[in-house]
């Protein structure tokens, strides 16, 4: 009989993204596996187990090495006005379509440490709607959401965002939207005002009512095809008519079941509108 260690290794995965699942109820099941399979690998070697079998005993046995793995399977990477020209558009044509609106609904899913839900507070403050707009933040990872409720990053990456404020046609001075204290930038209470952080989950839990705009970018990116779809089903349930859905550079809804929900609007940056 041949035996493979490929095979096992898979096994292996199957197993602990399971045991995760009935032990803390997070299902990573639907999740694409090259991600998830690069996380494991990384803290494997980093936990100092011979296989992946011996490191699920502690994820089991040791909640807080579960939290660790949590923080490693979540991929929390984010950045202000991330790719400057998706946030152009939104200011220069999503905006504007919505301004007429009596409130503005917009639900931020999988927010992360909160970078993208400033950055957007931001521009709807720029065009005189954050007084009427409500933002919900979520994301299911409960320590990286109470860094976003926080809002306080590292002073050295200012440059990078300052530069990307620029390039997404900012008007005003960065400056004005934080204040810096030693190596430290917090972000300003009034942007904060209307924003409500919850924790969510994509995978199991439900609709957001009546949105007028979704911003998912970078997160589907990181789950199997049929779970995208589980997620569209959701985002059209909560969206409003002629409400907006903001999906990341690499990430489409053209290969889902769901493309004939949604028209592009503008197509480079992801950005599509409920029929
Ligand atoms: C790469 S970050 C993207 C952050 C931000 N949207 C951006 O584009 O910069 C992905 C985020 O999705 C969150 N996430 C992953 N799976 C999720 C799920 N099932 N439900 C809610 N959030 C999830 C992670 O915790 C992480 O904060």
């Amino acid at each position: 009989m041949k035996f493979n260690d490929i095979d096992t290794e898979n096994i292996e995965i199957e197993l602990l993204l399971e045991a995760i699942y009935q032990k803390y109820d997070y299902d990573f099941r639907g999740y694409s596996r090259a991600s998830i399979k690069r996380r494991l690998k990384r803290r494997l070697s980093l936990s100092g187990h011979a296989t992946l079998t011996d490191m699920q005993r502690e994820v089991l046995y040791d909640p807080d090495f579960f939290h660790v793995l949590l923080q490693d399977l979540s991929i929390n990477v984010t950045e202000m006005f991330r790719d400057p020209s998706f946030y152009k558009a939104v200011r220069e044509v999503v905006l504007p379509l919505l301004a007429e609106r009596e409130i503005i609904k917009i639900w931020h899913a999988g927010c992360s440490s909160g970078e993208e839900v400033y950055s957007i507070a931001i521009l709807l403050q720029e065009l005189g709607l954050y007084g009427k707009s409500l933002i919900y933040a979520t994301d299911f990872d409960e320590t990286i959401l109470s860094k976003a409720k926080e809002g306080i990053y590292p002073v050295d990456l200012l440059q990078a965002y300052t530069r990307n404020y620029r390039d997404s046609g900012g008007v005003g001075s960065f400056a004005d939207y934080y204040s810096a204290r030693y190596e430290l930038v917090l972000m300003d209470k009034a942007l904060k005002e209307n924003i409500v952080f919850s924790n969510h989950n994509l995978v199991t839990d439900g609709v957001f009512g009546e949105m007028d705009l979704v911003f998912c970018r970078n997160v589907l990116i990181y789950f199997k095809r049929e779970l995208q779809d589980r997620v569209f089903r959701l985002f059209k349930e909560s969206l409003c008519t002629g409400g907006f859905l903001c999906l990341g550079t690499k990430e489409t809804v053209r290969i889902s079941q769901y493309t004939g929900t949604f028209a592009d609007v503008v197509k480079k940056e992801k950005i599509y509108r409920k029929n």
